[in-house]
């Protein structure tokens, strides 16, 4: 069956990649970019078909209004899916003793409260599709936001606004769907691994299409009894 996938964060990196995967499997496809008119590899995908291109800053709630009525007017009968993906990592020089206020509410606002913003605009769109059919969304988080698998490997605590910032995801990803699941919703956090990507750097040793393509399987066959959960690229369920 053709869904309609909404996918943030579409430039680069992991959002790019899920843009690539997802229209590969045949669904529908509207990524939202900050400039979509300057990621070449996102217009090399966009038909106005099954790939659409909007503009969206999450930060910005006047760009959120915008990006939902391109969205409607894209897909007047609703959209299936809807795949926080953006997150910012911050100044990785930080840690727990000199992270200025101003670092966590920054990191904060695009990793929390922009998913919040964002989720919450787009609700209307996923509400079209009824109670019979399921929707699903996805909220981009990482290991790093689990508090029982952090102190064991990693001591130097650096990048302190990212992990408090993706810890407080996997909360919100678990309110949201303790509130939507009596309306047929699937809300789930991934962790996609650690990924080359501007953000992973060079370094990393899971590539995007490997990452994508383990959590597009997980994301296919999630149940009703993982909703709320951070899961990781290979179905488990990783403790908070
Ligand atoms: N890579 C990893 O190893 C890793 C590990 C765990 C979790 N994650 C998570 O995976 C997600 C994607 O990460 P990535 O590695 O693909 O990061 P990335 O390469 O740095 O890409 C980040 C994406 O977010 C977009 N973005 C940032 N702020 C935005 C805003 N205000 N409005 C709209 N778009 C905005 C960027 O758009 P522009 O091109 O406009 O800047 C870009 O498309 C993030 O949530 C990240 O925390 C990544």
């Amino acid at each position: 069956m053709t869904s309609t996938y909404v996918i943030t964060g579409a430039s680069r990196g992991l959002g790019l990649e899920f843009v690539k995967q997802v229209s590969a499997q045949g669904h529908i496809v509207i990524a939202l970019a900050r400039n979509p008119d300057a990621s070449e590899n996102l217009q090399k995908l966009v038909d106005n078909k099954k790939v659409f291109a909007f503009k969206l800053d999450v930060l910005d709630k006047e760009s959120i209004k915008n990006a939902v009525k391109e969205v409607n007017e894209a897909s007047p009968e609703g959209i299936d899916c809807l795949i926080n993906n953006v997150g910012i990592y911050g100044n990785r020089e930080y840690d727990i003793l000199n992270t200025p206020g101003e670092e966590y509410l920054e990191v904060f606002n695009t990793n929390v409260v922009a998913v919040s913003n964002v989720t919450q605009a787009f609700l209307p769109l996923l509400r079209k599709r009824g109670q019979e059919n399921l929707k699903r969304i996805l909220n981009i988080s990482s290991l790093l936001g689990s508090i029982s698998s952090f102190s064991p490997w990693r001591p130097d605590c650096t990048g302190t606004a990212y992990l408090v910032s993706k810890c407080a995801l996997n909360m919100l990803t678990k309110i949201f769907s303790n509130k939507l699941a009596s309306e047929n919703f699937i809300v789930y956090a991934a962790n996609p691994g650690w990924v080359k990507t501007d953000m992973g750097g060079e370094q990393a040793p899971i590539e995007a299409c490997d990452s994508i393509s383990d959590m597009l399987k997980v994301f296919d066959n999630v149940s009703a009894e993982q909703s709320g959960a951070l899961i990781d690229s290979d179905g488990q369920i990783i403790s908070w």
